[in-house]
């Protein structure tokens, strides 16, 4: 798996993550098979197809996971798979009841379709964080530290949720645990599983807008209420913010398909900390944007990253919090989200 011109499959390819995760494989050598929703979607296309090398390396697919069945012609001859794709808002034209049921029975079928190609030998699952909660299941505070034996409990209820927040909690959480049950026996041929559990992603983007989790890290600056719910409900559900550039998780992906032998649960996150001490970074580093001072006064929490799985195995992270602040403020500036 270590040299170039190996045929690998992206799902999701034209969201933050996919579309840099394409780039980057094109950019390495990679012949990319990238799937998206609607092949009819002028700016996602154009954008996928002006990368360097896209015009010889690059195939595109059109596949929903509300029809599963799709992606098995983009699996079709690669030797790896990045399922980065997740359905956020249920489809009134799909046969699943919910994101959740949608997920995993997108996961069954990829799973299925990698095991039978002949050609997969890793399938990379790009998961979340969020379904790693250290809370514990009695609800009586956190774990000691948040590592890869952390699995959130299915039936929480925190205070910062709402529906949107719950059902991709419980979607990424009963997704990650389906992929993880495939790739240990004999009858997948030898594939193996990785899932990539990420924290909140910062940094700039290929994109021509901010995308959600670079909006919610920067919405202390913003000053968007909305952005900023999601990281008042990722630090009750994760005890404190677990922030990752888009520049590393790329890297990891990439990482996990190259090393030879690896499988299982990873956490990728390079930073760790409270709400209020990400609100101190910006007032110190930014202090044009005015943060507001109820942002600094949260509690800082006594929360541990306890994962080092990942760096075990040999990889480096190359951004700290403050290129992520850097390049995240970059991109908001950039498309317009910040004037100054
Ligand atoms: N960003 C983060 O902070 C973060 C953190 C942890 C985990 N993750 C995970 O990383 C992955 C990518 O997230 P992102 O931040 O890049 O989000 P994003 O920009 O919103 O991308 C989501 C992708 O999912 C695809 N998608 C949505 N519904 C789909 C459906 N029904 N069928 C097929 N594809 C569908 C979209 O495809 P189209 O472009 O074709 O619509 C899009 O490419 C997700 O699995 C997410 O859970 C993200």
């Amino acid at each position: 798996m270590e040299n170039g011109k190996c045929r690998v499959c992206v799902t999701g390819a034209a969201g933050f993550i996919g579309s840099s995760l394409v780039k980057k494989l094109l950019e390495k050598g990679y012949t990319v098979h990238a799937t998206l929703r609607n092949l009819g979607d002028a700016s996602k296309v154009q954008l996928l197809k002006s990368f360097p090398h896209a015009d010889t390396e690059l195939v595109l697919f059109e596949a929903d996971i509300n029809r599963p069945d799709e992606f098995e012609q983009a699996i079709h001859g690669c030797m790896c798979v990045f399922h980065v794709a997740t359905p956020l808002q249920p489809s009134d034209a799909s046969q699943f009841k919910n994101t959740s049921e949608a997920a995993v029975s997108a996961i069954k079928s990829i799973a299925e379709c990698c095991t039978k190609s002949g050609s997969v030998k890793r399938l990379i699952y790009t998961a979340s964080v969020c379904a790693a909660s250290p809370l514990k299941d009695d609800g009586s505070g956190y774990k000691e530290s948040i590592d890869e034996t952390c699995w959130t409990p299915l039936n929480l209820s925190l205070a910062s949720s709402n529906g949107f927040f719950k059902d991709y909690t419980v979607s990424k959480t009963l997704a990650e645990n389906e992929v993880l049950g495939y790739g240990s026996s004999e009858k997948d041929g030898g594939m193996t599983v990785v899932t990539l559990a990420c924290g909140i992603v910062g940094g700039d983007t290929v994109l021509s807008y901010t995308p959600g989790s670079v909006a919610a890290f920067i919405s202390q600056v913003t000053h968007n209420a909305h952005s900023y719910r999601s990281v008042k409900y990722a630090e009750e559900l994760l005890g404190k913010l677990p922030i990752v550039h888009i520049n590393d998780v790329c890297e990891a992906h990439i990482f996990c398909m190259e090393k030879p032998s690896i499988s299982g649960r990873f956490l990728i996150a390079s930073a760790f900390v409270s709400a209020a001490q990400l609100a101190g970074c910006y007032q110190l580093y930014y202090p044009e944007f005015n943060v507001k001072a109820e942002k600094l006064d949260g509690a800082k929490g006594d929360a541990k990253w306890g994962s080092t799985k990942l760096i075990e195995k040999g990889f480096e992270y190359k951004s700290d919090l403050k290129m992520i602040i850097d390049d995240s403020i970059r991109c908001a500036r950039r498309t317009g989200d910040l004037q100054h």
